[in-house]
C-alpha cells in the first residue's frame, strides 16, 4: 500500500462494529436462549474467527438482509467435529477456553503462527485452578487441548491486567458451581461485564473485582455494535496532526475503560467535542468532533498503559509530530501483541528517519522531528499497517506499507476510508 502525504483530515464517517464487543455478543449469544440479532457487527477476521468457531460448536448463524448477524443459541454447546480455528485472534482462543472449560467434551484449538506465539499460561492457570484439564504446546502455547466439564468457582486475582483473562475467567465462572470472583491489578475493559449483565446475568462489581454466580440464563439481546474506538483511533490521530483537520465520528464507543485516547489527545492539544451520549446494553456511544491544536506531549504509564494498549502504536507513530514528544512505559504487553509492537514500531520510525529510544517496557519518542517516507512492515500486525499509515500522512514524500492487508484482521475497509477524509 503507497501512502501520500496529506494536508488534512475532514469529514464524517462510521466505523464498523467494535471488535471487542462483537466477540462478547457473538459468543454469549451462543449460550443464551433465542436468537441473538447483531447489527453493525465487527467486519475483520478475528471476529468472523470467532463466528466461524461458534458454528463449529453447533451454533447456527444467519446473516440478515440487512447484513445482521443473527445467532441461534443453545443451551449446552457442541463437540466440534474438527480443531476450532481461531485464526490470528488472541481473544477467541482466551475467551473460548473459558467456554470450552466449562463443557462436558475435549477439543482443540489452534491459531495462525503469530497466534501460535502467543502466551496462553495466563488462561490456563486459573482454569485448571477452576478444574478443567488443559495441554498446550512449549511454554504454554498454543495449540491447546482442553478436556472441559464441572468446574467449581474460583476467586482468582489476575498477576496481569488483562481483560482477555477476566472475561475467561468470568465465562468459565457462568458454567461453574458456586461463586467466582476476579480481580485485576489495573481496571481493565469492562466489555465482558457489560455484555453479562446485558444478556441477563447478575454479577456485583467493586472496585477492580468481579463476582458473579455460576448457573445463571443468559438471555438474546438485539444490539447495534457501537464502532470500534481502537479502529477510530487512526483518524483521530490522523487528523490532530493538521491545522485544518475537522473529523467527525459518529455511533462511537465511549465506554469510560476505552476512551482514555480522547483525554490524551485532549491533553496533547487537539481540539475534541462529544455529543448525542447515549447508553446501548451498557455502552456509552456518541458522536466525537476532532479538530487540531498544537500537540504537546506527554508520559503514559501504569493504568493508562493497561486501558490505552491498543491505542498505543497510534500515539507513538504521531508521537515524532508533537513539540515535546511521548514516553511509553509500563507496557510489556505490548511485546506479546500479534507482533512485539514496540521493536517494530522503533524499527519503523526509524526507517522513516526518526528518533525513538526503545526500552524493554515502552519507547520514548523525541518531539519536533521531521520523518522521510520510506518502507515500512507491518510484520503482519494490523495495529502496525495502520499506524504507519498515519505516521506516512505527515512524512515528507511517500511511504510504502508493507503487509498491508493484515488491516483485513480489524477493520478491512481502512484505507479506502482513510482516502475518503484526507485532503490533499
Ligand atoms: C481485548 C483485550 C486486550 C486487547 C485486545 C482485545 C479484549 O488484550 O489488547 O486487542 O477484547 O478483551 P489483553 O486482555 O491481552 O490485554
Amino acid at each position: 500500500m503507497i501512502i501520500r502525504p496529506a494536508k488534512n483530515v475532514l469529514g464524517a464517517i462510521r466505523l464498523p462494529g467494535d471488535k471487542s464487543i462483537s466477540h462478547r455478543y457473538a459468543m454469549l449469544g451462543a449460550l443464551a436462549q433465542g436468537t441473538t440479532r447483531l447489527t453493525n457487527f465487527s467486519t475483520g477476521a478475528d471476529c468472523a474467527s470467532t463466528l466461524s468457531c461458534v458454528r463449529q460448536l453447533g451454533c447456527v448463524i444467519r446473516i440478515g438482509q440487512d447484513g445482521a448477524i443473527e445467532i441461534e443459541g443453545q443451551d449446552r454447546l457442541q463437540a466440534p467435529a474438527t480443531s476450532l480455528d481461531c485464526g490470528n485472534s488472541g481473544s477467541t482462543m482466551r475467551m473460548m477456553s473459558g467456554i470450552l472449560a466449562g463443557h462436558d467434551f475435549s477439543c482443540d484449538l489452534h491459531g495462525d503462527e503469530s497466534l501460535s506465539r502467543r502466551p496462553m499460561g495466563r488462561v490456563i492457570t486459573p482454569l485448571r485452578q477452576m478444574g478443567a484439564r488443559i495441554s498446550a504446546a512449549a511454554g504454554d502455547r498454543p495449540p491447546l487441548h482442553i478436556y472441559g466439564g464441572e468446574l467449581r468457582g474460583i476467586e482468582y486475582q489476575t498477576p496481569i491486567a488483562s481483560a482477555q483473562v477476566k472475561s475467561a475467567v468470568l465465562f468459565a465462572g457462568l458454567l461453574a458451581e458456586g461463586e467466582t470472583t476476579v480481580e485485576e491489578p489495573y481496571r481493565t475493559r469492562d466489555h465482558s461485564e457489560q455484555a453479562l449483565r446485558a444478556f441477563g446475568v447478575e454479577l456485583t462489581r467493586s472496585r477492580n473485582r468481579v463476582t458473579l454466580r455460576g448457573g445463571q440464563k443468559l438471555h438474546a439481546i438485539q444490539a447495534v455494535v457501537p464502532g470500534d474506538i481502537s479502529s477510530a483511533a487512526f483518524f483521530l490521530c490522523a487528523a490532530a496532526l493538521f491545522p485544518g483537520s475537522n473529523l467527525v465520528i459518529e455511533n462511537l464507543l465511549l465506554n469510560p475503560t476505552r476512551a482514555s485516547l480522547l483525554d490524551v489527545l485532549k491533553l496533547l492539544g487537539a481540539r475534541i467535542s462529544v455529543i448525542n451520549l447515549e447508553e446501548h446494553h451498557g455502552e456509552l456511544v456518541g458522536t466525537v468532533k476532532i479538530e487540531h491544536g498544537t500537540l504537546t506531549g506527554t508520559t503514559i504509564s501504569g493504568g493508562l498503559s493497561v486501558a490505552l494498549i491498543d491505542e498505543l502504536p497510534a500515539l507513538a507513530a504521531i508521537a515524532p509530530y508533537t513539540r515535546d514528544g511521548i514516553e511509553i512505559r509500563d507496557a510489556n504487553e505490548l511485546r506479546v501483541k500479534e507482533s512485539d509492537r514496540i521493536a517494530l514500531v522503533a524499527r519503523n520510525l526509524r526507517a522513516m528517519g526518526g528518533e525513538c529510544e526503545e526500552r524493554e517496557d515502552g519507547l520514548r519518542v523525541p518531539g519536533n522531528q521531521k520523518l522521510h517516507g520510506a518502507e515500512v512492515d507491518s510484520g503482519g500486525d494490523h495495529r502496525i499497517a495502520m499506524a504507519f499509515a498515519v505516521a506516512a500522512l505527515r512524512a515528507q514524500g511517500e511511504s510504502v506499507i508493507q503487509g498491508a492487508d493484515a488491516a483485513q484482521i480489524s477493520f478491512p475497509e481502512f484505507f479506502k476510508m482513510l482516502e475518503s477524509v484526507v485532503e490533499r
